[in-house]
Formats: C-alpha cells, structure tokens, sequence
C-alpha cells in the first residue's frame, strides 16, 4: 500500500520547532502532517495517504464516542549521531497493535502498513526529531471506530493515524528515584479483562488512582492483583525489581498486564549480561520483606515514553517500602537500552530500524 500526500501549506519555521526542543515535555506539541489510513468492512484499509496536521472531523453517533472502541501504540524516533534517523522494533508495536484491536473488536492492519505508516510521516516530518539526551520524536498510533451507528456490535467504519511529538523525559532529565502509591481502592484489570490491550478505557480508569497518588506526594501508582496481593503494573508502565545477587523479578504476563516492548528488551539485555531473570507472580509482601531484609535492593518502572524510573519509595497507606541500593544496575541497564536506542551502544539484536 503507498501512501498519497498533502503537504502542509505553513509548515512551522525552524526557529519555532528549536524552541519547542529547548524543553519540549511530554506530548504538548505535535509536528506539521499526520498519517491516515482508513478501513472500511466492505472495502477493507485504503486511501494511505499524509496529510496536515489537523481537527477529525467526526459524526457525533461516531462509535468510539459512546463505546470506546479505540486502540493505541506508543514508539519513539531517535536521531542518531551518524545524521540518520531509526525507531526501535516497530513490528513489535505493528504486532501488539493487532493483539489490542482483536481485543476490541477493531480491525487487523497489515504490519507492514503500520510501519510504512511511521516511515512516511517521520520521512515527512524528520525536521521534528530532536537531538540530545532524552529526547526523541514520539509516535502515537491509534485507531478507533468512526461508524455513526449506536447499536453494541463490531464496528463497519474505522480509522489508524499516526501523530507524532518532540518530547523529553517524562520525569525531567534526572536518575532522580520516583515514589510509587499502591492503588487499594481502583484496579486496573481483571482476568478476562481489557488490561493486556492498550486502549483508551485503560488509562481512563487508571486516572482516579493517579490522582489520589498525587494527593499523597506519589508520582504514579502501582496496581495490584485482584486479591490485592500480586505486584501487576504501574498506570503506563511495567515493574522490575532487583535482588542482591543480580536477579531480576517481573510480574509474569498473565492477560491482565500488558506486553512492554521495554520489558521484553530488558529482560533480553540483562539475560545477555549474565543476569537471571524471573517472569513469576511477586507478592507485596515478598516486597516489603526483601526491601526490610536486604535481598531486594532495587526497583524500577519501564516504558516508552519513561524510559527506565529508579523507584526509591513504595507508599502503601500507612506503610512504606524504602528501596535502599544504589540502583547501579537499573542504572546499567537503562544506559545500555538508551544506547542501543541512541546509537552509541551495538545493536547486536538488530532491533533499531532506519527511517531516515
Ligand atoms: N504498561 C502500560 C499500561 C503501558 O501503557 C505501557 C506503555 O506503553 C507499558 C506498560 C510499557 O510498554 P512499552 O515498554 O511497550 O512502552
Ligand atoms: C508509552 O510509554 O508509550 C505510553 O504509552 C505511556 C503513555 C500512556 C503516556
């Protein structure tokens, strides 16, 4: 399928877009054009095409408005020192794409689509990936249903684009140790749950807990089990913690956590590096019981868009969790994940894909 495009007709001038890389947060600015593929049940996805950035236009019967049958991805461009330009194992994105939109009962886009979808719009808009540590263009693809149709069944008119953001760290530019609060009174997922898929809904629940985080001085919140005992994930991010000997601990992936291409990179590179890993069902308490006694010596958050979090503090009501190591290895690993992504590390796997 080959992409159409429209070009933007004012562009941002250079001195705009240097401004919005001097500090650009997290998804606050967006670049000049926009990938669009759309789907249709009788004709299948056509018209590929880049346009200018811009409203939807929307009918207000739009199924996503009243159900919420939306998917999304997050993935990020890099500039590299060598001038070129890559992004980092989009077929696992195109792929995870797929598992949440059957989930949704969305459509299957063809993975090669979903990746020329990127190519197209970072070739377009390459002038928007910033340079320097931490930064990065980050790519949010997502689809949802447009049918003007309120009956409750799988959608027959449905929409992919791809928008995309200069953005910096998450947590500002620092190693600085994050402080986590432990949801009690909001879950996240269930078994047979919508949790492994990234859609809308997820985040839109997770929002209440992020807030009573806030409220007691906690940057993200942690999400347990249904019995409330299991460690799962945190609102965007997947959760590590480190024994004495080396040994990495994550909760396993049972349906109710999702599938982190960040995850899936660490436990590779840290298996490379001599370290065990275990994918298995850690409770809080084995937590607070490592964390008291001295065999579990660090934490940490991972995720696209926030790279790798030290977690230097577990708030659980009353109860703290104090994360007492150096984090020397969430530190290594997250310096040899950013250079692999950057450019300056060997990418023995061939994870890094070029785009320009
Ligand atoms: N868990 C949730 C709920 C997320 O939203 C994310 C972010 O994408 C992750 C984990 C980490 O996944 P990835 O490493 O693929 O970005
Ligand atoms: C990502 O890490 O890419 C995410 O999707 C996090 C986002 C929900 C802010």
């Amino acid at each position: 399928m080959s992409f159409t495009a429209i070009e933007h007709p004012t562009p941002t001038p250079a001195d705009e877009i240097a401004k919005v890389f001097s500090d650009p947060g997290f998804g606050l600015t967006f670049t000049d054009h926009i990938a669009v593929v759309d789907w249709a049940a009788d004709e299948g996805w056509a018209n590929a095409r880049i346009q200018p950035y811009g409203p939807i236009p929307l009918d207000p019967a739009a199924s996503v408005l009243h159900y919420a049958n939306e998917v999304f991805e997050g993935i990020k461009a890099y500039r590299h020192p060598d001038g070129g330009i890559y992004t980092f194992r989009p077929q696992k994105n195109a792929a995870r794409l797929n598992a949440s939109a059957r989930r949704m009962s969305l459509p299957e886009l063809d993975e090669q689509v979903f990746v020329s979808s990127i190519e197209e719009l970072v070739r377009k808009d390459h002038a928007w990936v910033p340079a320097g540590e931490g930064k990065a263009l980050y790519l949010r693809p997502y689809m949802f249903a447009t049918e003007a149709f309120l009956g409750v069944r799988k959608p027959r008119e449905v929409t992919f684009r791809v928008i995309a953001s200069p953005v910096g760290g998450v947590f500002g530019k620092t190693f600085a140790p994050v402080k986590i609060w432990v949801s009690r009174d909001y879950a996240r997922a269930a078994l047979g749950g919508t949790g492994a898929a990234k859609t809308g809904g997820n985040y839109a629940g997770a929002m209440a807990a992020s807030s009573a985080a806030a409220a007691h001085g906690c940057q993200q919140v942690l999400f347990l089990d249904q019995a409330g005992e299991a460690v799962e994930e945190l609102g965007a991010m997947n959760i590590f913690l480190v024994m004495k000997d080396g040994t990495l601990l994550t909760p396993q992936l049972t349906g109710t956590i999702l599938d982190g291409i960040t995850r899936a990179s660490l436990i590779q590179l840290a298996e490379d590096s001599g370290l065990a890993v275990e994918e298995r069902r850690i409770t809080l308490d084995e937590w607070a019981h490592g964390a008291a006694n001295g065999t579990i010596t660090e934490a940490f958050a991972c995720g696209t868009a926030a790279v790798v979090a030290p977690i230097g503090e577990l708030v659980d009501g009353d109860q703290t969790i104090t994360m007492t190591g150096d984090f020397s290895i969430t530190r290594a690993l997250k310096n040899e994940l950013v250079g692999i992504q950057s450019g300056s590390v060997e990418d023995r796997h061939g994870w890094l894909h070029r785009l320009v």
